[in-house]
């Protein structure tokens, strides 16, 4: 033992002697301390490096490994690079060994400083790589493959133009399978990142940071999908070219590039060509595809994630004269490249409930499935596909009816829009698509009048209406609508209307009664006033002392009109002439008839409540009122004019 200690204490002498006397000699820079390690735990090959310069000089390297517990030492000569892995197996891995560098550049030879240490407690993990980055809401996910589980150090700042400090994180990665996961809390993930990462083993003794990865870019999150633009398809000989163009993603999310993915989608995939996406930088792109239905999906990506997809749906191409099929491939035997498409259409629009694809590939027992598959009386959208240079075209697009039926109902809200003496127009609404039952050929119109055979005519299965010509005027009709498929007549629907009478000869009589009925009356006038002049001579003016004209006692002294004249003979007093002049009045109005005793006896009712003082009241008085009454008679005398001449005759008289 003592011995051994001499031996060391000799062996460090020796050491120092021997370093002294090398730099002694020399011109060169020593190199720097060397540092071997393992990549990792499992690791048995071990990495020895150092710095030396000047670079690139010509220089070799001897690498010494010196067991303190024992004398030998292994050089390794003649290195030509300032690194060098070493096996395990010709290493003392588990004991504290010393490790020098010398570096020989021409004459001269440097020594580097000794490190001592014991191997297998180095251990530094390569670089992490290909780091794969998502964003979980406000926190950064970074992932990358490695088995060991291991403390990161985490630097980063937002990817601006004036960009603030480095941000520093340590954190405990999570093993997932053969993945180190690593979660940066509250970040923005509508910015964008400059991140680096260095790690450490948490098992090793004596654990190294691994070098700095280089700085990786974090684009934004892309929160929505490509704003796509609509498009009308071009239709070129039976295919349909699409140019679908999308606007560029948010700037910070575009960080490090965005890739753009189009898919075309469609109820029978691969029919008729392979299907395909495209990769693309560009914010354009140009699909071609069948006349059937399809969908364009376009999806950005970018290194932190991909987008929601943004969907463009093309419907089949327009139905607007949708034959029925002539022949379909259905039961032949057709060519490799060509498919056939059928769409189970339920109502107007052309959205399938159902869709089937038969290729040249399928056999005997497919196509009888489909067969048995259809359903009578359903409509069937048939498309005949090829493949022509890689893109989809459309040969043959037309109607199926695996059976053709009768409608099962009438066409809908007949009725009759207006009818005139000899024409009527009829109005109905088509028949729904699931009622149809068939392709309707033509719809069945039929009159009827009465006591005679109906009459049928066809009208276009496109029209929703229709003129009835050359009827006879004031006849009743009876109608009928039924829409027509090649399995025959479907219900009708029924109306029944009556045409005008003829409307001249109406208007003209009206016309002549009432023509006459004015003849007849201004005939009338003038008969009876002449009549009434005849019979009834003007009357001289009686005088008629204290007669009181209106009491409605007196009843029957108004009845009793050939008795003025006897009164008449009375002594005239001044004073009652008013009255006997009213009193004439009256008479007057008495004669003219039955209808005017009643405006008398209203005059008469006023007459009486003035008697007391008209009486009594100078003639003027009497007057004056009267003149007041007028000016209220006067309408009414006007109304009666109206109605009557005769009366405005008698009135001016009285006046
Ligand atoms: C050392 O030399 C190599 C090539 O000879 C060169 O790529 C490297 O940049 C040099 N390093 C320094 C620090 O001069
Ligand atoms: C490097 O040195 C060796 C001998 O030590 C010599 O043969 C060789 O020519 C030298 N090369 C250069 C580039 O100096
Ligand atoms: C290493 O060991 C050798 C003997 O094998 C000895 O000559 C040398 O001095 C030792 N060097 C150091 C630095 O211990
Ligand atoms: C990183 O990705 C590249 C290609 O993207 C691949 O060649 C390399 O092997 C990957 N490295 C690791 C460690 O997965
Ligand atoms: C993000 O980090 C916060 C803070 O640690 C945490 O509360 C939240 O659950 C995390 N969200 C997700 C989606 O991981
Ligand atoms: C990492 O985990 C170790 C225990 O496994 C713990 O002592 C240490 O504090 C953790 N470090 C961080 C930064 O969480
Ligand atoms: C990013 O989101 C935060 C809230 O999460 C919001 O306050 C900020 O305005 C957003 N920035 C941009 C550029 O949209
Ligand atoms: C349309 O396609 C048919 C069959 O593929 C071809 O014969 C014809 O020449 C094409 N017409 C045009 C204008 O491309
Ligand atoms: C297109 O997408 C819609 C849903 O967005 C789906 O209902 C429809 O079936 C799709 N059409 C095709 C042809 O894939
Ligand atoms: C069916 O044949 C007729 C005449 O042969 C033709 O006019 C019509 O376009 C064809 N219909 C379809 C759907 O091919
Ligand atoms: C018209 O139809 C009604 C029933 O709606 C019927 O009673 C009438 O006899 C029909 N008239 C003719 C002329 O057919
Ligand atoms: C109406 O069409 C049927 C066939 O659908 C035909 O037999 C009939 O003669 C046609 N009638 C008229 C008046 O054209």
């Amino acid at each position: 033992m003592e011995t051994f200690q001499h031996l060391r204490a000799l062996h460090g002498c020796v050491i120092f002697l021997l370093i002294a006397t090398i730099n002694k000699g020399s011109t060169c820079e020593p190199p720097s301390m060397p540092l071997c390690f393992r990549q990792n735990e499992g690791e048995t090959v071990y990495i020895c490096e150092w710095d030396f310069s000047p670079n690139g000089t010509n220089v070799t390297f001897d690498l010494y490994f010196n067991d303190t517990s024992d004398i030998i030492t292994t050089p390794f000569k003649n290195i030509k690079e300032n690194r060098k892995e070493i096996n395990e197996e010709i290493l003392i891995v588990g004991d504290k060994v010393d490790i020098w560098v010398e570096a020989h550049a021409g004459d001269s030879v440097c020594t580097s400083p000794i490190r001592s240490g014991i191997l297998r407690h180095t251990v530094k993990y390569e670089t992490p790589q290909n780091i794969s980055i998502s964003w979980l809401r406000n926190n950064l996910s970074l992932s990358w493959q490695s088995k060991y589980p291991s403390l990161a150090e985490v630097s980063f700042r937002k990817y601006e133009p004036l960009s603030e400090t480095w941000e520093k994180r340590i954190l405990n990665t999570t093993r997932e399978a053969s993945t180190q996961k690593l979660i940066i809390v509250n970040l923005l993930k509508n910015a964008s990142y400059q991140v680096r990462i260095r790690v450490q083993s948490i098992q090793a003794e004596n654990p190294l940071w691994s070098n700095w990865s280089p700085d990786f870019l974090v684009p934004a999150e892309l929160e929505h999908p490509p704003e796509v633009e609509k498009t009308t398809p071009t239709l070129l000989n039976g295919t349909r070219r699409v140019t679908v163009t999308w606007k560029p993603m948010h700037p910070a999310a575009a960080v490090g590039g965005v890739t753009y993915s189009v898919h075309v989608t469609q109820y029978s995939p691969r029919c008729p060509c392979k299907k395909k996406s495209h990769e693309t930088r560009a914010h354009s792109h140009v699909v071609y595809v069948s006349y059937s239905a399809v969908n364009i999906t376009v999806i950005a990506r970018n290194a932190a994630g991909h987008s929601p997809p943004a969907t463009m749906h093309i419907p089949a191409a327009s139905s607007a004269d949708l034959k029925s099929c002539n022949q379909t491939l259905l039961d032949k035997k057709f060519k490799k490249g060509t498919c056939l498409e059928f769409y189970e259409l339920q109502d107007a629009d052309l959205i399938p409930e159902r869709a089937w694809c038969l290729t040249s590939t399928h056999r005997k027992k497919e196509r009888k499935k489909i067969k048995t598959n259809m359903m009578d009386y359903t409509r069937y959208l048939y498309f005949e596909h090829r493949c022509h240079n890689g893109k989809p075209q459309t040969v043959q697009m037309c109607l199926y009816y695996k059976k053709e039926g009768v409608p099962s109902k009438e066409p809908q809200d007949f009725m009759i829009a207006s009818d005139m003496q000899d024409s009527a127009d009829l109005s109905w609404k088509e028949i729904s698509y699931e009622h149809l039952h068939g392709i309707l050929t033509l719809y069945k119109l039929c009159t009827v009048k009465m006591n005679e055979p109906q009459e049928c005519i066809n009208i276009s299965a496109s029209a929703t209406k229709h003129h009835l010509k050359d009827l006879t005027p004031g006849t009743k009709y009876n109608v009928s609508l039924a829409g027509v498929t090649q399995a025959g007549v479907g219900p009708v629907a029924m109306q029944s209307f009556t045409t005008l009478p003829e409307k001249p000869f109406n208007v003209w009589i009206s016309f002549g009664l009432l023509f006459g009925f004015f003849l007849f009356t201004i005939a009338c006038t003038t008969i009876l006033k002449r009549i009434k002049n005849k019979v009834f001579p003007p009357v001289p003016k009686p005088v008629i002392p204290e007669f009181s004209p209106c009491q409605p006692e007196n009843q029957e002294i108004w009845e009793r009109k050939e008795e003025v004249d006897n009164l008449s003979l009375h002594p005239i007093d001044p004073e009652t002439s008013p009255v006997s002049k009213q009193a004439t009045v009256l008479e007057d109005e008495w004669d003219d008839g039955a209808e005017q005793k009643e405006e008398a006896e209203e005059g008469c009712s006023g007459g009486s409540d003035d008697e007391r003082t008209s009486l009594t009241s100078a003639d003027e008085t009497v007057r004056t009122a009267e003149l007041k009454d007028m000016e209220q008679v006067e309408s009414e005398l006007a109304m009666l004019i109206y109605r009557n001449g005769l009366v405005f005759d008698v009135k001016s008289e009285s006046l």
